[in-house]
């Protein structure tokens, strides 16, 4: 007899107390080195609890510097804090078009309309009336504001939503976070100049930052002693050469713990990390992944990391993996879809025997900051 495969899978050393510490959503009671930009976005949000108009904030910065995360930290504080706030938390890949945000704002307050069968104007009509009763102050997280503005969606919102602050006098605040620090200048200038936003700059972290963040997060996700000192130096090394993103240091303890559990050793170790390094996934792509349709994923899983690679000779490949059939002209559409998520770049060649070739590359967000 082998033995049930599940008892044998049960032999495991556990190495995590709670591995759920380190997962992404995960919003920790304390951020270390993030001190300063907690005080700015308090300070600009405190108005609120006097029954007074907050300041509007940006957050720019690199991938995985914490912004969202102190977005969230600071707000919900703020709503323990004080029943004058409520906030909202507007992902933009997941809602991006004026239509969808002011549905959503319009439940938010209580007003429930559906998406369908109501125009953008009856819905911020609902926004208007709902904001009317509500005795707090709304709060509008809008991360990834970039989504909307390369649709060209972003104006008309918040054109709408200061006219909603002019004329009706109703307050609400605003925090817009983005990767890009000049995404506001795409905007058009009359929005620009009556959203006036404070801006928070978050830096990337240096090696000894992300030590510290790790150490932080370890102690819970972890046993003791479950963890090599020196795996936790490494992971912050590479996290730092990667531009300082804590979300690529923090994957990497997760994926090298789970890995040391499958083996059943009992420490992880800096060979367990090395492993996993490679496993980590382009940034930009994999903030989009939960908000992407299959053939979305598949069609981004095949674009090599570096280089390009021509639409014809992508399609070839998308048809020999896809269970689904479909026209080279369909496949356009899904590239041209990913286009307009930013993640991806399709440029044509010079005309050569063949006419113009459409070559396609994996765009990298961090590309925005070089
Ligand atoms: N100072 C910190 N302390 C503890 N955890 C942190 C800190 N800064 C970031 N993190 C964690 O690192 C991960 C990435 O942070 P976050 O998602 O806030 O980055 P971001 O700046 O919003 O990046 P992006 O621009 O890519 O969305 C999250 O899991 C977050 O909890
Ligand atoms: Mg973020």
């Amino acid at each position: 007899m082998q033995g049930n495969v599940f008892e044998k899978s049960s032999k495991i050393n556990p190495v995590f107390k709670d591995e759920r510490f380190l997962y992404p959503e995960f919003v920790p009671e304390k951020l270390p080195h993030r001190d300063s930009e907690i005080d700015s976005l308090v300070y600009a949000l405190k108005p609120v609890t006097e029954g007074k108009k907050p300041q509007n904030v940006f957050l720019a910065g690199k991938p995985g510097t914490g912004k969202t995360v102190v977005a969230k930290f600071v707000l919900k504080e703020l709503e323990e804090y004080s029943d004058r706030a409520k906030f909202l938390y507007v992902n933009c890949f997941r809602l991006n078009t004026r239509h969808s945000v002011l549905t959503e704002i319009s439940n938010f307050l209580g007003l429930p309309i559906s998406r369908r069968g109501m125009s953008s104007d009856e819905a911020l009509d609902s926004v208007l009336q709902a904001l009317k009763k509500v005795s707090f102050t709304p709060i509008i997280i809008f991360d990834e504001l970039d989504q909307l503005v390369f649709r060209g969606e972003a104006s008309a919102l918040f054109y709408d939503l200061l006219r909603i602050f002019e004329f009706a006098k109703a307050r609400f605040g605003i925090v817009i976070i983005s990767n890009n620090p000049g995404i506001l200048q795409q905007l058009d200038s009359r929005v620009k100049s009556s959203l006036v936003p404070e801006t928070i700059i978050f830096e990337a972290y240096s090696p000894q930052q992300l030590k510290d963040i790790l150490r932080e997060r370890a102690q819970f996700a972890f046993f003791p002693e479950a963890i090599e000192n020196d795996a936790i130096s490494v992971a912050a090394a590479h996290a730092a050469k990667l531009g300082g993103d804590a979300r690529i240091a923090i994957e990497c303890l997760l994926k090298a713990g789970r890995l040391a559990e499958k083996r059943n050793e009992k420490k992880v170790s800096v060979e367990h990390l090395k492993e996993v390094f490679s496993s980590i996934e382009a940034r930009a792509v994999q903030k989009a992944v939960p908000f992407l349709a299959g053939h979305e994923k598949l069609i981004l899983s095949l674009v090599p990391k570096q280089g390009q690679i021509s639409s014809g000779g992508l399609f070839k490949k998308f048809s020999l993996k896809s269970s689904q059939k479909i026209s080279q002209r369909r496949f356009r559409t899904f590239v041209s879809a990913l286009e307009k998520k930013d993640l991806l770049e399709c440029a044509f060649t010079e005309k050569g025997v063949r006419g113009r070739t459409r070559m396609v590359a994996l765009k990298s967000k961090a590309q925005d900051f070089v």
